[in-house]
């Protein structure tokens, strides 16, 4: 595809989506933002693909939206053209997505590492929301991931003094799932992407959904779509091979797509 901000690599059915604006550390301009959401949708719509992994460089995951860009934008203009807005894009993938974070995760960058379904760490991470330097705050979640993720007193003490934490701390406090040698990271991602891939594609779907929703709804709405999801699933075959398999002691196959 006719990228130019980001490249894209196909590992059987992983995919990997590699954010690729080396001069500007990644910085997330609309464009790139643009590219990214494309690459989303089409991988996600690609029954080969079964999970996709979200990386940057070796020095940058990303820095950020791009300040040279949002410099000059100003209200109501802001308000009439919301360029967060195809920032969620990420939220609206059905398969996992997978950030694999080296270097800086800051302020946008941060915040669409956390739009990811499981985030793993390169020991070279590093994660921050500074937008208090610049005069605004995080404009992509991070008040809100950020707090349900690492609790508030730590969220608030990270978003009003735009502080970084390294990749140790990110794992103590929950933030990522684990950390990886950053020699290892895209293969641990990719390794993940993979034996994701094995599983049921409609359980995969339905649990990252319910995983999600514990973050919109309240417990007992939770809890009811949970129990439908569930159900449901007994009306596909992989739940009958699932079993079946677990029943005769062999390995399941389950059906793509
Ligand atoms: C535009 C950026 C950028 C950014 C880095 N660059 N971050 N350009 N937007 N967010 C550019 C620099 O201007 C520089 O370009 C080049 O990348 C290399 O960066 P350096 O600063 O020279 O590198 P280094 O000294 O290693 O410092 C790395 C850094 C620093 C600590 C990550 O770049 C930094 O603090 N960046 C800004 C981080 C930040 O504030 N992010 C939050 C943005 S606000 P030149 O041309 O000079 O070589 C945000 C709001 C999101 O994200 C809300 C939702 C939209």
């Amino acid at each position: 595809a006719d990228y130019e901000m980001i490249l894209t690599e196909r590992h059987g059915a992983a995919a990997v989506i590699r954010l690729n604006r080396p001069q500007a550390l990644n910085a997330l301009c609309d464009q790139l933002m643009d590219e990214l959401a494309r690459a989303l949708r089409a991988f996600d719509a690609d029954d080969s693909v079964s999970a996709i992994v979200l990386t940057g460089s070796d020095k940058a995951f990303a820095a950020g939206a791009d300040i040279r860009e949002m410099q000059p934008r100003s209200w109501p203009g802001t308000h009439r053209h919301d360029f967060i807005a195809p920032w969620e894009a990420v939220l609206g993938v059905q398969k996992p997505v997978i950030a694999a974070v080296a270097g800086f995760a800051l302020g946008g960058g941060c915040e669409v590492a956390m739009m990811c379904d499981i985030l793993l760490a390169a020991d070279t991470a590093k994660f921050g929301q500074p937008e208090i330097k610049l005069g605004i705050l995080p404009g992509a979640g991070g008040s809100q991931r950020l707090t349900h993720a690492i609790g508030k007193s730590k969220a608030m003490e990270m978003v009003l003094t735009g502080r970084m934490m390294d990749a140790a701390e990110a794992e103590r406090c929950g933030l990522v799932a684990r950390v990886v040698p950053a020699a290892e990271l895209m293969d641990q991602a990719v390794a993940l992407a993979q034996k994701i891939g094995e599983l049921s594609a409609p359980a995969v779907a339905m649990a990252k959904e319910a995983v999600n929703a514990s973050f919109e709804l309240p417990l007992r709405e939770g809890v009811r779509l949970e129990r439908r999801l569930f159900l449901s699933l007994f009306g596909t075959e992989d739940q009958k091979e699932g079993m079946a398999a677990f029943n005769e002691k062999r390995k399941p196959l389950f059906r793509r797509g």
